[in-house]
Protein backbone atom coordinates (compact mmCIF):
# COMPACT_ATOMS: atom_id res chain seq x y z
CA UNK A 1 0.00 0.00 0.00
CA UNK A 2 1.36 3.59 -0.65
CA UNK A 3 0.17 7.32 1.71
CA UNK A 4 -1.78 8.77 -0.87
CA UNK A 5 -1.80 13.04 -0.43
CA UNK A 6 -4.25 15.23 -0.67
CA UNK A 7 -3.28 19.23 -1.54
CA UNK A 8 -3.83 22.66 -2.57
CA UNK A 9 -2.29 23.73 -6.01
CA UNK A 10 -3.42 27.53 -5.63
CA UNK A 11 -2.95 29.99 -2.67
CA UNK A 12 -4.78 27.98 -0.52
CA UNK A 13 -8.43 28.02 0.40
CA UNK A 14 -9.56 25.42 -2.73
CA UNK A 15 -11.73 23.35 -0.21
CA UNK A 16 -9.53 20.46 0.81
CA UNK A 17 -11.30 19.88 3.96
CA UNK A 18 -14.65 19.54 1.96
CA UNK A 19 -12.93 17.16 -0.30
CA UNK A 20 -10.93 15.00 2.50
CA UNK A 21 -14.36 14.60 4.39
CA UNK A 22 -16.13 13.09 0.76
CA UNK A 23 -12.66 10.78 0.89
CA UNK A 24 -12.68 9.81 4.04
CA UNK A 25 -15.08 6.65 3.79
CA UNK A 26 -12.23 5.40 1.38
CA UNK A 27 -9.44 5.37 4.21
CA UNK A 28 -8.40 3.68 7.49
CA UNK A 29 -6.45 6.68 8.48
CA UNK A 30 -6.19 10.35 8.36
CA UNK A 31 -3.01 12.04 8.62
CA UNK A 32 -2.58 15.94 8.42
CA UNK A 33 1.66 16.58 7.48
CA UNK A 34 2.09 20.40 7.93
CA UNK A 35 0.72 23.77 8.83
CA UNK A 36 -1.21 24.78 11.86
CA UNK A 37 -4.01 26.93 13.37
CA UNK A 38 -3.44 28.82 10.23
CA UNK A 39 -5.34 26.34 8.04
CA UNK A 40 -9.57 26.50 8.19
CA UNK A 41 -10.62 23.86 7.08
CA UNK A 42 -14.87 23.83 6.17
CA UNK A 43 -16.69 20.77 6.21
CA UNK A 44 -20.75 20.83 5.83
CA UNK A 45 -23.35 18.14 5.41
CA UNK A 46 -26.72 17.70 7.14
CA UNK A 47 -27.18 20.91 7.53
CA UNK A 48 -24.27 21.73 9.43
CA UNK A 49 -21.11 23.28 9.18
CA UNK A 50 -17.55 22.69 10.79
CA UNK A 51 -14.61 24.37 10.60
CA UNK A 52 -11.04 22.42 11.90
CA UNK A 53 -7.86 24.61 12.15
CA UNK A 54 -5.64 21.58 13.73
CA UNK A 55 -7.74 18.02 13.60
CA UNK A 56 -8.01 16.18 10.39
CA UNK A 57 -10.87 16.44 8.11
CA UNK A 58 -11.73 12.33 8.79
CA UNK A 59 -13.33 12.84 12.46
CA UNK A 60 -16.73 12.23 10.93
CA UNK A 61 -16.09 9.08 9.05
CA UNK A 62 -16.96 6.15 11.72
CA UNK A 63 -14.44 3.78 10.94
CA UNK A 64 -11.25 6.43 10.04
CA UNK A 65 -8.79 7.45 12.69
CA UNK A 66 -6.68 10.75 12.81
CA UNK A 67 -3.73 11.42 13.01
CA UNK A 68 -1.94 14.97 13.58
CA UNK A 69 1.24 14.57 12.06
CA UNK A 70 4.81 15.56 13.26
CA UNK A 71 4.69 18.40 10.43
CA UNK A 72 1.81 19.89 12.21
CA UNK A 73 2.86 22.64 15.20
CA UNK A 74 -0.32 23.12 17.27
CA UNK A 75 -1.51 25.37 19.81
CA UNK A 76 -2.57 23.84 22.78
CA UNK A 77 -5.28 26.65 23.79
CA UNK A 78 -6.69 26.59 19.51
CA UNK A 79 -6.80 22.47 19.44
CA UNK A 80 -8.52 22.73 22.82
CA UNK A 81 -11.33 25.12 21.80
CA UNK A 82 -11.81 23.29 18.32
CA UNK A 83 -12.11 19.97 20.79
CA UNK A 84 -14.45 21.47 23.03
CA UNK A 85 -16.79 22.60 20.09
CA UNK A 86 -16.77 19.39 18.98
CA UNK A 87 -18.05 18.18 21.96
CA UNK A 88 -20.72 20.35 22.56
CA UNK A 89 -21.43 19.27 18.79
CA UNK A 90 -22.17 15.40 20.00
CA UNK A 91 -18.87 14.49 18.66
CA UNK A 92 -16.70 13.99 21.79
CA UNK A 93 -13.43 12.62 20.01
CA UNK A 94 -11.70 11.76 23.17
CA UNK A 95 -14.57 9.05 23.57
CA UNK A 96 -14.71 8.29 19.72
CA UNK A 97 -11.33 7.55 20.38
CA UNK A 98 -10.07 8.65 16.77
CA UNK A 99 -7.29 11.45 17.58
CA UNK A 100 -4.21 10.42 17.51
CA UNK A 101 -1.27 13.36 17.70
CA UNK A 102 2.33 12.59 16.69
CA UNK A 103 4.85 12.93 19.75
CA UNK A 104 7.33 15.16 17.36
CA UNK A 105 4.46 17.65 16.69
CA UNK A 106 5.49 21.37 18.18
CA UNK A 107 4.37 23.50 19.87
CA UNK A 108 2.71 27.08 20.02
CA UNK A 109 3.31 28.78 22.86
CA UNK A 110 1.82 32.29 23.71
CA UNK A 111 5.31 34.04 23.02
CA UNK A 112 5.31 32.48 19.46
CA UNK A 113 2.36 34.55 18.81
CA UNK A 114 3.65 38.15 20.33
CA UNK A 115 6.84 36.96 18.64
CA UNK A 116 4.49 36.61 15.73
CA UNK A 117 2.76 40.22 15.97
CA UNK A 118 6.03 42.17 16.78
CA UNK A 119 7.87 40.66 13.84
CA UNK A 120 5.02 41.60 11.16
CA UNK A 121 4.64 45.24 13.02
CA UNK A 122 8.08 45.82 12.91
CA UNK A 123 7.79 44.89 9.01
CA UNK A 124 5.78 47.71 8.12
CA UNK A 125 4.73 47.77 4.91
CA UNK A 126 6.82 45.08 3.46
CA UNK A 127 4.50 42.20 6.35
CA UNK A 128 3.95 39.11 5.28
CA UNK A 129 0.13 39.18 6.09
CA UNK A 130 0.76 36.46 8.83
CA UNK A 131 -2.22 35.49 10.50
CA UNK A 132 -0.75 36.16 13.41
CA UNK A 133 -1.14 33.09 15.18
CA UNK A 134 2.70 32.29 15.91
CA UNK A 135 3.01 29.69 13.41
CA UNK A 136 6.27 31.42 11.71
CA UNK A 137 7.95 31.62 15.07
CA UNK A 138 7.27 28.31 15.86
CA UNK A 139 8.51 26.51 12.56
CA UNK A 140 11.45 29.02 13.40
CA UNK A 141 12.56 27.58 16.53
CA UNK A 142 11.82 23.82 15.15
CA UNK A 143 14.59 24.77 12.88
CA UNK A 144 16.73 26.59 15.27
CA UNK A 145 16.81 23.47 17.72
CA UNK A 146 15.20 25.22 20.12
CA UNK A 147 10.91 23.92 20.01
CA UNK A 148 9.51 22.12 22.07
CA UNK A 149 6.89 19.13 20.80
CA UNK A 150 3.89 17.34 22.20
CA UNK A 151 5.93 13.96 23.94
CA UNK A 152 8.09 16.47 25.72
CA UNK A 153 4.85 17.57 27.69
CA UNK A 154 5.06 13.98 29.13
CA UNK A 155 9.14 14.61 30.47
CA UNK A 156 9.22 15.54 34.22
CA UNK A 157 11.01 18.88 33.55
CA UNK A 158 8.05 20.30 30.74
CA UNK A 159 7.17 23.34 32.42
CA UNK A 160 11.10 23.98 33.20
CA UNK A 161 11.14 23.30 29.44
CA UNK A 162 8.82 26.05 28.73
CA UNK A 163 10.14 28.64 31.17
CA UNK A 164 13.82 28.37 29.09
CA UNK A 165 12.27 28.70 25.76
CA UNK A 166 9.89 31.75 27.40
CA UNK A 167 12.70 33.38 28.72
CA UNK A 168 14.64 33.84 25.55
CA UNK A 169 11.25 34.81 23.42
CA UNK A 170 10.88 37.66 26.10
CA UNK A 171 14.54 38.87 25.55
CA UNK A 172 13.31 39.17 21.97
CA UNK A 173 10.56 40.77 22.30
CA UNK A 174 12.48 43.12 24.87
CA UNK A 175 14.20 43.87 21.94
CA UNK A 176 11.68 45.07 19.96
CA UNK A 177 9.74 47.10 22.01
CA UNK A 178 6.98 44.75 23.06
CA UNK A 179 6.89 43.40 26.37
CA UNK A 180 3.23 42.46 27.62
CA UNK A 181 1.63 40.54 30.07
CA UNK A 182 0.37 36.99 28.41
CA UNK A 183 -0.09 35.14 32.43
CA UNK A 184 -3.92 35.11 30.68
CA UNK A 185 -2.74 33.04 27.37
CA UNK A 186 -0.32 31.00 29.72
CA UNK A 187 -3.32 30.01 32.09
CA UNK A 188 -4.74 28.83 29.24
CA UNK A 189 -2.14 26.88 27.99
CA UNK A 190 -1.40 24.79 30.68
CA UNK A 191 -4.91 24.31 31.06
CA UNK A 192 -4.99 22.79 27.47
CA UNK A 193 -2.05 21.06 27.76
CA UNK A 194 -4.25 18.70 30.41
CA UNK A 195 -6.88 18.06 27.59
CA UNK A 196 -4.61 17.08 25.06
CA UNK A 197 -2.33 14.52 27.21
CA UNK A 198 -5.52 12.37 27.40
CA UNK A 199 -5.25 11.92 23.54
CA UNK A 200 -2.74 9.30 22.56
CA UNK A 201 1.11 10.56 21.50
CA UNK A 202 2.29 8.53 18.78
CA UNK A 203 5.27 8.21 16.75
CA UNK A 204 3.40 9.21 13.16
CA UNK A 205 6.27 7.31 10.97
CA UNK A 206 5.89 4.05 12.67
CA UNK A 207 1.69 4.57 12.70
CA UNK A 208 1.63 5.29 9.30
CA UNK A 209 4.14 2.67 7.71
CA UNK A 210 2.75 -0.24 10.06
CA UNK A 211 -0.87 0.68 8.49
CA UNK A 212 0.98 0.66 4.90
CA UNK A 213 2.20 -2.93 5.95
CA UNK A 214 -1.13 -4.21 7.16
CA UNK A 215 -2.44 -2.82 3.69
CA UNK A 216 -4.58 -0.72 5.21
CA UNK A 217 -5.04 2.83 3.59
CA UNK A 218 -3.68 6.48 4.75
CA UNK A 219 -4.75 10.09 3.22
CA UNK A 220 -2.14 12.54 3.88
CA UNK A 221 -3.94 15.78 4.25
CA UNK A 222 -2.15 19.05 3.26
CA UNK A 223 -2.82 22.61 4.37
CA UNK A 224 -2.26 25.90 2.65
CA UNK A 225 -1.19 25.44 -1.04
CA UNK A 226 1.58 25.08 -3.00
CA UNK A 227 1.76 28.38 -4.04
CA UNK A 228 2.65 29.45 -0.78
CA UNK A 229 5.38 26.90 0.30
CA UNK A 230 7.95 27.93 1.82
CA UNK A 231 10.38 26.68 -0.61
CA UNK A 232 8.79 27.30 -4.04
CA UNK A 233 6.05 29.98 -3.39
CA UNK A 234 6.49 33.23 -3.92
CA UNK A 235 8.80 33.78 -1.05
CA UNK A 236 8.89 35.65 0.89
CA UNK A 237 4.83 36.00 1.08
CA UNK A 238 4.46 32.32 1.86
CA UNK A 239 3.45 30.29 4.75
CA UNK A 240 6.45 28.66 7.19
CA UNK A 241 6.05 25.04 5.96
CA UNK A 242 6.41 22.86 2.51
CA UNK A 243 2.82 22.31 1.46
CA UNK A 244 4.14 20.38 -1.18
CA UNK A 245 3.90 16.36 -1.69
CA UNK A 246 7.24 16.46 -0.12
CA UNK A 247 5.87 17.71 3.02
CA UNK A 248 3.89 14.52 3.19
CA UNK A 249 6.84 12.58 3.60
CA UNK A 250 8.80 14.78 6.37
CA UNK A 251 5.43 15.92 8.06
CA UNK A 252 4.55 12.22 8.44
CA UNK A 253 7.78 10.17 8.30
CA UNK A 254 6.39 8.62 4.89
CA UNK A 255 9.40 7.43 2.61
CA UNK A 256 8.86 9.12 -1.41
CA UNK A 257 8.49 5.38 -2.65
CA UNK A 258 5.54 4.65 -0.65
CA UNK A 259 3.62 7.95 -2.14
CA UNK A 260 0.66 6.58 -4.18
CA UNK A 261 -1.96 9.05 -5.83
CA UNK A 262 -1.49 13.10 -5.57
CA UNK A 263 -4.75 14.77 -5.38
CA UNK A 264 -4.25 18.19 -6.49
CA UNK A 265 -7.02 20.39 -5.32
CA UNK A 266 -7.94 23.49 -7.20
CA UNK A 267 -10.61 25.94 -7.39
CA UNK A 268 -12.12 26.78 -11.15
CA UNK A 269 -10.85 30.47 -10.42
CA UNK A 270 -8.42 31.59 -7.93
CA UNK A 271 -8.05 33.60 -4.74
CA UNK A 272 -5.55 34.54 -2.70
CA UNK A 273 -5.74 35.95 1.15
CA UNK A 274 -2.76 38.29 2.41
CA UNK A 275 -0.27 40.21 0.99
CA UNK A 276 2.25 39.14 -2.19
CA UNK A 277 2.13 38.80 -5.69
CA UNK A 278 -1.15 37.71 -7.20
CA UNK A 279 -0.52 38.40 -11.36
CA UNK A 280 -4.44 36.92 -11.98
CA UNK A 281 -6.13 39.21 -9.74
CA UNK A 282 -9.08 41.36 -10.57
CA UNK A 283 -8.56 44.57 -8.31
CA UNK A 284 -12.14 45.37 -10.06
CA UNK A 285 -15.91 44.82 -9.92
CA UNK A 286 -15.73 41.52 -11.24
CA UNK A 287 -13.34 40.56 -8.46
CA UNK A 288 -15.39 42.23 -5.74
CA UNK A 289 -18.64 39.82 -7.39
CA UNK A 290 -16.36 36.66 -7.20
CA UNK A 291 -15.64 37.19 -3.65
CA UNK A 292 -19.37 37.79 -2.95
CA UNK A 293 -20.42 35.15 -5.32
CA UNK A 294 -17.92 32.59 -3.86
CA UNK A 295 -18.36 33.82 -0.10
CA UNK A 296 -14.23 34.40 -0.23
CA UNK A 297 -13.73 35.30 3.27
CA UNK A 298 -11.27 33.77 5.46
CA UNK A 299 -12.89 30.64 7.53
CA UNK A 300 -10.64 31.57 10.10
CA UNK A 301 -9.65 35.10 9.70
CA UNK A 302 -12.94 36.23 7.97
CA UNK A 303 -10.14 38.45 6.32
CA UNK A 304 -11.78 39.21 2.56
CA UNK A 305 -10.00 37.26 -0.48
CA UNK A 306 -8.38 38.76 -3.56
CA UNK A 307 -9.80 37.05 -6.37
CA UNK A 308 -8.78 36.38 -9.97
CA UNK A 309 -8.96 34.01 -12.59
CA UNK A 310 -7.37 31.02 -13.01
CA UNK A 311 -3.87 30.33 -13.78
CA UNK A 312 -2.13 27.82 -15.93
CA UNK A 313 1.50 28.64 -15.32
CA UNK A 314 1.21 29.02 -11.85
CA UNK A 315 -1.22 25.31 -11.54
CA UNK A 316 1.01 23.52 -14.33
CA UNK A 317 4.34 24.25 -11.80
CA UNK A 318 1.83 23.10 -8.78
CA UNK A 319 1.39 20.07 -10.71
CA UNK A 320 4.76 19.42 -11.46
CA UNK A 321 6.28 19.79 -8.28
CA UNK A 322 3.88 17.83 -6.33
CA UNK A 323 3.33 14.82 -9.21
CA UNK A 324 -0.11 15.16 -9.71
CA UNK A 325 -2.19 12.19 -10.64
CA UNK A 326 -5.60 13.26 -10.32
CA UNK A 327 -7.48 16.87 -10.23
CA UNK A 328 -10.21 18.40 -8.28
CA UNK A 329 -12.27 21.55 -8.99
CA UNK A 330 -14.09 23.27 -6.67
CA UNK A 331 -16.29 26.11 -6.60
CA UNK A 332 -17.77 25.57 -10.52
CA UNK A 333 -20.82 26.66 -9.31
CA UNK A 334 -18.98 30.38 -8.61
CA UNK A 335 -18.56 30.87 -12.18
CA UNK A 336 -22.47 30.39 -13.16
CA UNK A 337 -23.68 33.08 -14.37
CA UNK A 338 -20.44 34.76 -16.50
CA UNK A 339 -20.99 35.09 -20.04
CA UNK A 340 -17.29 35.04 -20.39
CA UNK A 341 -14.63 33.17 -18.45
CA UNK A 342 -11.09 33.74 -18.89
CA UNK A 343 -7.81 31.62 -18.31
CA UNK A 344 -4.00 32.79 -17.73
CA UNK A 345 -1.87 30.98 -20.31
CA UNK A 346 1.20 33.22 -20.44
CA UNK A 347 2.57 36.00 -19.09
CA UNK A 348 4.34 39.20 -20.48
CA UNK A 349 6.86 39.30 -18.05
CA UNK A 350 10.39 41.75 -18.68
CA UNK A 351 9.38 42.13 -22.36
CA UNK A 352 8.94 38.30 -22.80
CA UNK A 353 5.85 36.28 -23.10
CA UNK A 354 6.74 33.17 -21.13
CA UNK A 355 4.46 30.17 -19.47
CA UNK A 356 6.04 29.08 -16.73
CA UNK A 357 5.99 31.32 -13.08
CA UNK A 358 9.44 33.45 -12.82
CA UNK A 359 11.70 33.26 -9.94
CA UNK A 360 10.93 36.51 -9.39
CA UNK A 361 7.40 37.61 -9.17
CA UNK A 362 7.48 39.95 -6.07
CA UNK A 363 9.63 43.37 -7.85
CA UNK A 364 8.59 42.43 -11.47
CA UNK A 365 5.00 41.78 -11.70
CA UNK A 366 4.18 39.56 -14.38
CA UNK A 367 1.26 40.46 -16.87
CA UNK A 368 -0.98 37.43 -17.84
CA UNK A 369 -2.13 37.16 -21.10
CA UNK A 370 -5.85 35.27 -21.45
CA UNK A 371 -7.99 33.12 -23.62
CA UNK A 372 -11.50 34.12 -23.35
CA UNK A 373 -13.86 31.51 -23.10
CA UNK A 374 -17.76 30.73 -22.92
CA UNK A 375 -18.98 30.74 -19.14
CA UNK A 376 -22.39 28.97 -18.44
CA UNK A 377 -25.65 30.43 -16.58
CA UNK A 378 -27.01 26.82 -15.32
CA UNK A 379 -27.40 26.94 -11.46
CA UNK A 380 -24.76 23.62 -10.68
CA UNK A 381 -25.50 23.48 -7.32
CA UNK A 382 -28.60 21.05 -7.42
CA UNK A 383 -26.91 18.50 -10.04
CA UNK A 384 -25.42 15.53 -8.80
CA UNK A 385 -24.25 13.06 -11.74
CA UNK A 386 -21.44 14.04 -14.41
CA UNK A 387 -24.18 13.63 -16.67
CA UNK A 388 -26.29 16.69 -15.70
CA UNK A 389 -22.86 19.08 -16.27
CA UNK A 390 -23.45 22.14 -19.07
CA UNK A 391 -22.43 21.62 -22.06
CA UNK A 392 -19.78 24.95 -21.51
CA UNK A 393 -18.76 23.54 -18.33
CA UNK A 394 -18.06 20.39 -19.79
CA UNK A 395 -15.96 22.56 -22.03
CA UNK A 396 -13.87 24.25 -19.90
CA UNK A 397 -13.09 20.87 -18.11
CA UNK A 398 -11.45 19.65 -21.35
CA UNK A 399 -9.68 22.34 -21.73
CA UNK A 400 -8.35 22.47 -18.93
CA UNK A 401 -7.33 18.80 -19.07
CA UNK A 402 -5.97 19.57 -22.06
CA UNK A 403 -3.74 22.06 -20.92
CA UNK A 404 -2.75 20.61 -17.53
CA UNK A 405 -2.30 17.03 -18.83
CA UNK A 406 -4.09 15.55 -15.71
CA UNK A 407 -7.91 14.40 -15.78
CA UNK A 408 -10.19 16.27 -13.27
CA UNK A 409 -11.17 13.00 -11.41
CA UNK A 410 -13.72 15.00 -9.33
CA UNK A 411 -16.08 17.98 -9.61
CA UNK A 412 -17.04 20.19 -6.66
CA UNK A 413 -20.08 22.29 -7.30
CA UNK A 414 -21.25 23.71 -3.68
CA UNK A 415 -19.97 23.37 -0.23
CA UNK A 416 -22.00 20.00 0.97
CA UNK A 417 -20.80 16.55 0.99
CA UNK A 418 -23.33 15.68 -1.37
CA UNK A 419 -22.36 18.54 -3.96
CA UNK A 420 -19.69 16.78 -5.26
CA UNK A 421 -19.49 14.72 -8.70
CA UNK A 422 -17.17 12.21 -9.70
CA UNK A 423 -16.07 12.32 -13.29
CA UNK A 424 -13.89 9.83 -14.12
P1 LIG B 1 -6.99 25.99 4.02
O1 LIG B 1 -6.02 24.92 4.53
O2 LIG B 1 -7.20 27.03 5.09
O3 LIG B 1 -6.45 26.54 2.76
O4 LIG B 1 -8.49 25.38 3.79
P2 LIG B 1 -9.38 24.62 2.70
O5 LIG B 1 -8.63 24.33 1.46
O6 LIG B 1 -10.02 23.45 3.37
O7 LIG B 1 -10.49 25.63 2.27
P3 LIG B 1 -11.52 26.47 3.16
O8 LIG B 1 -12.38 25.56 3.91
O9 LIG B 1 -10.79 27.56 3.88
O10 LIG B 1 -12.28 27.27 2.03
C1 LIG B 1 -13.10 26.72 1.13
C2 LIG B 1 -14.48 27.36 1.27
O11 LIG B 1 -15.22 27.04 0.14
C3 LIG B 1 -15.28 26.79 2.45
O12 LIG B 1 -16.15 27.79 2.93
C4 LIG B 1 -16.07 25.66 1.82
O13 LIG B 1 -17.28 25.38 2.50
C5 LIG B 1 -16.36 26.25 0.47
N1 LIG B 1 -16.47 25.30 -0.63
C6 LIG B 1 -15.76 24.15 -0.84
N2 LIG B 1 -16.11 23.62 -2.04
C7 LIG B 1 -17.04 24.46 -2.57
C8 LIG B 1 -17.76 24.46 -3.81
O14 LIG B 1 -17.60 23.61 -4.68
N3 LIG B 1 -18.62 25.50 -4.01
C9 LIG B 1 -18.82 26.48 -3.10
N4 LIG B 1 -19.68 27.46 -3.37
N5 LIG B 1 -18.16 26.50 -1.93
C10 LIG B 1 -17.27 25.50 -1.69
Amino acid sequence: MAVDVLLGLQWGDEGKGKIVDVLAPQYDLIARFQGGPNAGHTLEFDGKKYVLNTIPSGIFEKHTLNLIGNGVVIDPIILKRELDKLKDAGHDLLAKKNLLIGRKAHLILPTHQLLDAASEKKMGDGKIGSTLKGIGPTYMDKTGRNGLRIGDISLPDFKERYQKLVEKHKSILAHYGEVEDFSEKEAAFFEAIELIKKFPFVDSEHLVNDYLKQGKTVLAEGAQGTMLDIDFGSYPFVTSSNTTTAGACTGLGVAPKNIGDVIGIFKAYCTRVGGGPFPTELDNEMGEELRKIGNEFGATTGRPRRTGWIDLPALKYAILLNGVTQLVMTKADVLSGFDKIYACTHYNYNGETIDYMPYDICSIQPEPVYEELEGWNEDLTGIRSPEEVPTRLKNYIAYLEKHLEVPIKYLSVGPDRVQTLTMC
